[in-house]
């Protein structure tokens, strides 16, 4: 019965310490069954992603090995001494940006390769018509030195946007300018007629007068309630007017010439062949306005006169290149060495020409320039292909459309995961990347050229400004480090070998102008005046052209040193001033009114729908 003295208490521990062991083992089996559940369900949760978070499924996802970060950054300290760092699974797409990267490479063969080519082309441009570098006399045969006065209007069609300005050189290298600006509407780039465009540029020049000019403007209207002429002028009292065209043209005289063909997104084939200045006259005799177009201006001409008064130097400057939407270069060259024949007037006495080179253009049979799958996909979407191949890899149209195609073939590529996360520990923003339908990464040009500037402007650790644009500009939504990286070296790239071809073209000029060797500039700097966005707004392009000037054979180090690369604003105001300036000179033996019969009688002879004389009676008003 000892037994039964056993406390009740004892026996009931003994039995719960026979129970506890079996309860021990069994909950400790339970845990280690839970745990390998848990362990099997995450790395599946991993690697089917899309089952269970009901994202449709994007891409096969390699298995990453499971690894933590080596330098965890604590999440609550609140100035993290360490980097964030997204999860670094991407290798691949580093390895595949450098392999990108290294197609764009443009080395100093290369560039050495092009120089020689360009000259070339340059001699083949100068003895003959429908080269692939056009080398178009001007009719310009002197640069300004800073003193010319007076007050002209100018116009400028080349790009996106229409201005009218009136300019008033002061004669001191200075000048006061006034202008507006309208965008040309994307139907009247593609309109059926010419008129249609130009009828639209002078109804501008209307406005611009009645807001700026109102007692020219009115005066003109008074006139034309009791002076017999339709007009209401005289020939004589209407502001001289410098268009500037910037496109090819064949110029014939100092304002005139055939339009040679559409860039830049332009294309009304009515217009291919027409003198550009009479249907411009045609459209503004229609609105009976006090003006004249006098001058005929490519923007490179009128950037290389404005340079030239603004900063003139013994010597002045050589050439006027323009780096914005398009690209081209205005040079002054030697007349002995234009050999092809020049039909209109000039004065021969200074023994030099200005030549606009339609360097856009330059090797389209491709003998030297880069090729990349994605130069060829983008020529092939433009309604050119096969012409302005230097301006398809220099020019801000095109840049971003080769950064977009870029792009949109490394998302194709499913083991890089650009703009892709597994999940958010792979991102150091603790988000994933997503990139929205409507992203201009999807829409052929869709990628405007500015986020490039961003891209190389954006020299942080984070890059949180152009991950920022990544996200407002183009929607790719919370970018990774390594996203933002990738696409800062891609468009870097691209922007670097544009820079490089653009020191191709301008060193190439240097060279053929021999003023490095001539003894007679010994010491002088070698002035060149440039415009445009990519000059004005890409972070570098001016380093990166000095560097690819430096690895030029016959520039060296020395030689750049000497190459002054200076902006000149407004060219295309300043510069068409100065033209009508020098027009107006050259018209001092033919009167204003001569040559005015001169434009007419020529439009009505191509334009049905001409104005006619001053007291003729007019059949279109
Ligand atoms: C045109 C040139 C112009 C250049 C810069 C090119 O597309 O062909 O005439 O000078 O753009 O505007």
């Amino acid at each position: 019965m000892n037994n039964s003295r056993i406390p009740l208490k004892s026996q009931s521990a003994r039995k719960s310490q026979g129970c506890l062991s079996f309860v021990h083992l069994f909950s400790v089996a339970f845990l280690v069954l839970v745990l390998a559940a848990q362990l099997l369900f995450r790395d599946a949760k991993l690697h089917y992603s899309h089952i269970f978070t009901g994202q449709p499924f994007l891409r096969a996802i390699p298995s990453p090995p499971a690894r933590i970060d080596p330098e965890p950054v604590c999440e609550n300290q609140p100035f993290p001494t360490s980097l964030p760092v997204s999860w670094p699974l991407n290798m691949a797409l580093a390895e595949e940006t450098k392999a990108v990267v290294a197609k764009f490479d443009y080395t100093d063969e290369n560039l050495n390769a092009g120089v020689k080519e360009f000259i070339r082309q340059m001699g083949e441009g100068l003895e003959q018509d429908g080269t692939s570098l056009s080398q178009i006399p001007t009719y310009v045969t002197a640069v300004p030195n800073g003193t010319e006065k007076g007050m002209y209007m100018a116009v400028d069609l080349g790009g996106t946007n229409f201005r009218v300005c009136s300019i008033l050189l002061n004669g001191d290298t200075t000048f006061n300018l006034t202008y507006s600006k309208v965008a040309i509407p994307k139907e009247l780039m593609v309109a059926k007629t010419a008129g249609e465009l130009f009828a639209f540029l002078a109804k501008q020049i209307e406005e611009f007068l009645k807001t700026h000019h109102q007692e020219h403007f009115y005066k003109a209207v008074r006139r034309r309630q009791t002076f017999s002429a339709p007009e209401g002028y005289r020939d004589e009292n209407a502001l001289q007017l410098g268009f500037t065209f910037s496109f090819p043209v064949n110029q014939i005289g100092i304002n005139k010439g055939n339009l040679i063909r559409w860039t830049k997104g332009f294309d009304i084939p009515d217009a291919v062949g027409k003198d550009v200045c009479a249907l411009l006259q045609v459209e503004i005799d229609k609105l009976h306005l006090p003006v004249k177009v006098s001058a005929l201006v490519n923007d490179t001409v009128g950037t290389l006169m404005a340079r030239s008064y603004t900063s003139p130097g013994k010597t002045g400057a050589i050439l006027g290149a323009i780096f914005g939407t398009g690209t081209n270069g205005a040079y002054i060259e030697k007349l002995a060495n234009v050999k092809k024949p020049m039909t209109g007037e000039f004065d021969k006495t200074t023994g030099l020409m200005v030549i606009n080179t339609e360097w856009g253009s330059f090797d389209n049979q491709l003998n030297v320039l880069p090729n990349t799958t994605w130069d060829i996909q983008l020529d092939k979407n433009t309604p050119n292909p096969g012409i302005q191949m230097f301006e398809k890899r220099v020019s801000g149209m095109f840049l971003g459309e080769i950064v977009r195609l870029t792009i949109v073939d490394m998302l194709k590529n499913d083991d890089i995961h650009l703009f892709k996360d597994i999940n958010s520990s792979h991102n150091d923003w603790k988000s994933t990347t997503n990139i929205a339908p409507q992203s201009g990464i999807f829409q052929p040009w869709g990628l405007d050229s500015a986020i490039m500037s961003v891209a190389a402007a954006d020299n942080t650790p984070e890059l949180g400004t152009l991950r920022q644009s990544l996200e407002s500009d183009l929607h790719v939504y919370s970018p990774s480090l390594e996203d933002a990286q990738a696409f800062k070296a891609i468009a870097g790239a691209i922007g670097r070998r544009a820079a490089r071809l653009s020191a191709v073209a301008v060193g190439a000029i240097v060279l053929q102008t021999g003023k490095l060797t001539d003894p007679e500039w010994a010491g002088e700097a070698i002035d060149i005046g440039v415009d445009g966005s990519l000059v004005e707004h890409y972070p570098y392009f001016r380093d990166m052209m000095y560097e690819g000037l430096r690895a030029i054979e016959g520039i060296g180090e020395e030689g750049a040193k000497r190459i002054r690369i200076g902006i000149a604003k407004d060219g295309s105001g300043v510069g068409a001033a100065l033209i009508a300036l020098v027009a107006a000179g050259m018209e001092k033996n033919q009167s204003v009114a001569d040559h005015l019969h001169d434009v007419r009688t020529e439009a009505k002879a191509n334009i049905p729908s001409a104005i006619p004389e001053a007291g003729e009676t007019s059949t279109v008003i």
